[in-house]
C-alpha cells in the first residue's frame, strides 16, 4: 500500500482547488501536514459519508487545540453536528420536523418579503456592501421569524456566530480559542436566557413548543438544549450568508449567466445549485475512521481523523463534465447536492438554504437587474470545513421615481 502525499494546511487554505486539481488524477487521499486525511474524489466521498466503517468526529480537533473545558468545549462535545448514535437522534429529533421541507417551503413569501425589504432599504443608494448590508439580514431575519427570537436580537447573535464558526473549521488555532471561548459563553448566555423565559413566559412561537417538548420528554439535559438551539442559530445565520455572497459574485463575474438569469427566472434553482458546486462555503465534513480501509490501493487507516473533501468531489471530472467551468445549465447535477452532506447528518437546514438562496437571487435579479461587482470579486479561502470570505461591494442603477 503507497503512503499518502502530504499537503500543507497554510497550502490549503489558499489554493484549494488547485491542489486538488493537481492530485485527483494520482491518488484519492492526501494527508495534511497536521494528519489528518483527506478523500478527494467524488466516489469515495459519497460512499465514505455513510460507511459504518467511519463515525462523525466528536472532540478530537479541539482536544489537538487545547479546547478541554469551557463554553466552547460544551458546545463542541453537545452538538448535534459533532455527535454520534443515540445522542445525535435524541439532539436531532426534536428539531427535524420544523426544518422538513414541508414546512419550510411555507416560509417562500416571508422570505422573499425580507430579502425584498433589505433591497428598498438601500435601492435609492444605488450600491451596497452586499454581506453588511444584505447577506447578514436575510438568514438571520428568517431564522428568527422561525424561532420567534426579536430582530433587534440579531447583532448581538451574530457577533458570537461569526466568531464561533471557526470551531467547525479544522484550521483554528490554539490563538483563536480565547476568543472563540468568549463567543460561546455569550451566545450561550443568550441562549439560555430565551429558553428559560419561554418556560416562564410561554408564547405561540418555536421556541415554546421546543421547551416543552423538551420537558416533556426528558432526553437532553438543559446544556443539550441550549447547545442545539445554538447549533441552529450558527447554522441559520453563517452557513447561507456567505453562500448567497458567493452566488451574488459568481454570477456578477459571469455577466451573460446573470441576465440569463434576470430574464428568465426559471433558472434560478439551477443557478443556486451550480453556485454550491463551484465555490462551497462548506469545504468538507470531518469523519474517524473505525477500521482500515483500502482506497484504489492507498491505505487509510484506523482511529485518523478524515476529511471528505466535498469541495474536491464536486469538481471530480469523472462526474461533472468540464468541471472548472461555471455554467448554470448544465446538467450533471444530482438532485440531491453533495454541498449538504449525506446520511443522518445531512444537513438539517438544507431546504432553508435552498430557499433562502433561491428568494435572494430572485429579489436581486427582479429588483436589480442591472447589479454589479463595485470592485474586486469575491475572494473565498479554505480547504476544509467552514470556509471565509472577504468584502463584496455592488453597484446598480436606480431608476428614480
Ligand atoms: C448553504 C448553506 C449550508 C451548507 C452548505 C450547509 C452544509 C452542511 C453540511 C455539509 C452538513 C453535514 C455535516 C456533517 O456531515 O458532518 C450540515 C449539517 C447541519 N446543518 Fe447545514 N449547511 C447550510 C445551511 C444550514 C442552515 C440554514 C441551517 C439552519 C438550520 C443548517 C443547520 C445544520 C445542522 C443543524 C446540521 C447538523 C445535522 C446533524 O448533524 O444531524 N445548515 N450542513
Amino acid at each position: 500500500m503507497s503512503e499518502p502525499i502530504i499537503v500543507s494546511a497554510a497550502d490549503l487554505h489558499s489554493h484549494a482547488h488547485e491542489i486538488f486539481r493537481r492530485y485527483r488524477p494520482l491518488t484519492p487521499l492526501l494527508k495534511r501536514d497536521d494528519g489528518i486525511y483527506i478523500a478527494i474524489r467524488a466516489r469515495d466521498v459519497e460512499q465514505l459519508l455513510t460507511d459504518p466503517r467511519t463515525r462523525q468526529m466528536e472532540t478530537e480537533i479541539a482536544e489537538t487545540r487545547g479546547v478541554v473545558d469551557g463554553p466552547l468545549r460544551d458546545f463542541l462535545q453537545y452538538t448535534m453536528v459533532l455527535s454520534n448514535g443515540i445522542a445525535h437522534r435524541q439532539r436531532r429529533l426534536p428539531l427535524a420536523r420544523a426544518f422538513a421541507h414541508k414546512f419550510i417551503s411555507d416560509l417562500r413569501p416571508r422570505v422573499r418579503a425580507i430579502a425584498e425589504e433589505l433591497i428598498d432599504a438601500r435601492y435609492e443608494t444605488g450600491e451596497m456592501d452586499f454581506i453588511a448590508d444584505f447577506a447578514n439580514w436575510l438568514p438571520a431575519r428568517v431564522i428568527c421569524h422561525i424561532l420567534g427570537v426579536p430582530e433587534s436580537d440579531i447583532p448581538e447573535f451574530t457577533r458570537c456566530v461569526y466568531s464561533l464558526s471557526r470551531a467547525f473549521s479544522s484550521t483554528f488555532t490554539k490563538e483563536d480559542v480565547p476568543d472563540m471561548q468568549h463567543a460561546a459563553g455569550d451566545l450561550s448566555a443568550y441562549v439560555d436566557d430565551l429558553l428559560m423565559d419561554r418556560r416562564q413566559r410561554p408564547r405561540e412561537d418555536f421556541l415554546t413548543s421546543y421547551t416543552l417538548a423538551l420537558d416533556t420528554s426528558e432526553k437532553l439535559s438543559n446544556v443539550e438544549a441550549v447547545v442545539q438551539m445554538m447549533t441552529i442559530l450558527l447554522g441559520g445565520s453563517d452557513t447561507t450568508r456567505s453562500a448567497l455572497a458567493i452566488q451574488a459574485s459568481l454570477l456578477l463575474e459571469n455577466r451573460d449567466q446573470w441576465e440569463a438569469v434576470c430574464g428568465d427566472p426559471a433558472l434560478i434553482p439551477a443557478a443556486v445549485f451550480e453556485c454550491l458546486r463551484y465555490e462551497p462555503f462548506v469545504g468538507s465534513v470531518p469523519r474517524v475512521t473505525l477500521d482500515d480501509i483500502a482506497l484504489d490501493g492507498w491505505s487509510l487507516p484506523r482511529g485518523q481523523i478524515l476529511s471528505l473533501s466535498t469541495l474536491a468531489a464536486m469538481r471530480d471530472p469523472d462526474v461533472y463534465s468540464e468541471p472548472d467551468r461555471f455554467d448554470i445549465r448544465r446538467s450533471d447535477l444530482p438532485r440531491r447536492h453533495l454541498v449538504f452532506g449525506n446520511g443522518v447528518h445531512r444537513c438539517l437546514g438544507a431546504a432553508l438554504a435552498k430557499l433562502e438562496l433561491e428568494e435572494g437571487l430572485a429579489a436581486l435579479t427582479r429588483r436589480l437587474p442591472s447589479l454589479e461587482l463595485d470592485g474586486n470579486p469575491l475572494v473565498v479561502r479554505g480547504g476544509s470545513g467552514i470556509r471565509t470570505v472577504q468584502g463584496l461591494r455592488v453597484r446598480w442603477a436606480c431608476a428614480r421615481a
